[in-house]
């Protein structure tokens, strides 16, 4: 069996799964190639969803490949189609339209879909006044509610909630922000950027509630009213929530593939069955610098692990891998994080409230292990360069802006 007379099938036509079919092609693979899609739209990215999809609906593109793209590369683009079952020994899988699909080689794309409030959800039709944030359908079902005069309460402060923050703030909403955790972004933040963003949002007139669980949820005279364990009744017009996301795994459960909060894959994104690959939100991959399995939900890793599974597919060794990578837009700053945002030091260069700014995060031996540039996206190769290495550079010279870091990244070469 030559790699042009084989089958591949792609499950889940979002980012990892558009691009996996992309690098096939790049790689001269020539066989049938299938992508399969349930949402209508063909792939799009979707970190632009609470940003520009918001504040520039008419302009705004997030489209992944150009529309002549599938066809081009001879991509058959199933949209609107979900696989319901796969049979990973007779290698088949079972499509929503009542097909059924012969592969040697799958790779699940299948992404994350968000945590259910069912609270929330019991005040009425998700999508009318309770909305989530997840795809281009959910986006568009918000422009109506993000408007000047209407009264916003989000909860959850993480990523979404406070990129939706921002952004409903832009359209002239009223924001109110109710988050569970004594800080905001605590997943994937040091403490000393999220004190930092409570401020900003604040400033721009941001009602936040910080380490304030939600009690109770109901909808009065036309209103909904949350109200918290302390007794704080909040009141607004459209209730959306960002509480973190699930790995979607159930086909890979229902097919017997080894599932541990996301398809367990190894370096190169092979799953517990020899002709099945994972890649993206789904997967959970073994980090051999943690010594644990990890599931990364970003842009980037979706990217990378697209690129993995595509080349192991065609028998290829991956491309080396660089530190962890992902960014956030928000209240005009351009947050980028590599690395670690669990170190226990952080140090800056520049300060926060007049960026350029630059956070290094130290390890307790004061080797640098993670980075945040705010405005400030031009340090960042270096940085990832220096945190490839566990660079151990003097505080002084890290703090002091005059030090060029893409010279100190050249002397650690
Ligand atoms: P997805 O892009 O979610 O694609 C999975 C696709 O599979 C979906 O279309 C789904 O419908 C489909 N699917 C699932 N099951 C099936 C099935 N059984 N059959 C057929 N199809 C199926 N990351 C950043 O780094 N920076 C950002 O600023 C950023 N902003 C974001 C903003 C928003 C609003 C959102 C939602 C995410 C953001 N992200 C950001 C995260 C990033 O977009 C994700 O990590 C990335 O999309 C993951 O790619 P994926 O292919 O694994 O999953
Ligand atoms: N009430 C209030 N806040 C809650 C509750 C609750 N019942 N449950 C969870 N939260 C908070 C968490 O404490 C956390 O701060 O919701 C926040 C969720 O933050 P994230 O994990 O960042 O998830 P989210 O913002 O929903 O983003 C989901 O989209 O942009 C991508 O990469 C991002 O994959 C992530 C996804």
């Amino acid at each position: 069996m030559t790699a042009s007379t084989i089958v591949i099938v792609i499950v889940g036509a979002g980012q990892a799964g558009a691009l996996a079919a992309a690098e096939l092609r790049r790689q001269g693979y020539a066989g049938r190639l299938v992508l399969i899609g349930e949402e209508a739209h063909a792939p799009y990215e979707r970190p632009p969803l609470s940003k520009d999809v918001l504040l520039q609906p008419q302009t705004a593109r997030c489209a992944i490949h150009a529309e002549g793209f599938y066809a081009e590369h001879a991509i058959e683009l199933k949209l609107g189609v979900a696989a319901t079952a796969l049979d990973a020994q007779a290698r088949t899988v079972m499509l929503s339209s009542g097909e059924t699909i012969a592969f040697d080689k799958l790779l699940l794309a299948t992404g994350a879909r968000v945590r259910r409030l069912p609270m929330l959800d019991a005040l009425g039709g998700l999508g009318e006044s309770v909305h989530t944030l997840r795809t281009l359908d959910d986006a568009q079902r918000l422009l109506p509610v993000l408007q000047p005069g209407k009264r916003v309460l989000l909860v959850g402060a993480g990523v979404i909630g406070l990129e939706l923050a921002s952004s409903a703030v832009d359209l002239g909403a009223q924001v109110t922000v109710i988050e569970q955790a004594p800080r905001a972004m605590m997943r994937c933040a040091p403490p000393v950027l999220s004190a930092h963003l409570c401020v900003v949002h604040r400033a721009r007139g941001v009602a936040l509630h910080l380490g304030s669980p939600l009690a109770a949820a109901a909808r009065e005279r036309g209103e909904i009213v949350l109200t918290l364990e302390d007794g704080t009744r909040l009141t607004g017009n459209a209730v959306i929530y960002g509480i973190g996301v699930e790995p979607e795994t159930t086909l890979a459960q229902a097919a017997g593939l080894h599932v541990e909060n996301g398809i367990v894959i190894d370096a190169q994104c092979r799953t517990s069955h020899a002709h099945v690959y994972a890649a993206g939100d789904a997967a959970t991959q073994w980090d051999e610098a943690s010594g644990r399995h990890q599931r990364r939900e970003t842009w980037e890793n979706a990217n990378q692990q697209a690129q993995t599974a595509a080349r192991a597919i065609l028998g290829l060794a991956p491309e080396a891998r660089e530190a962890d990578w992902f960014w956030t837009d928000q209240c005009g700053l351009n947050i980028q994080f590599a690395g670690d945002m669990a170190a226990p030091e952080w140090l800056a260069r520049g300060t926060l409230d007049t960026p350029p700014c630059v956070l290094f995060g130290l390890d307790g031996e004061g080797a640098l292990v993670g980075a945040i540039t705010v405005n400030q996206g031009r340090d960042m190769r270096s940085a990832k360069a220096l945190i490839g290495k566990r660079a151990r550079i003097a505080r002084e010279t890290l703090a002091d802006p005059a030090q060029n870091l893409r010279n100190l990244a050249r002397e650690f070469a």
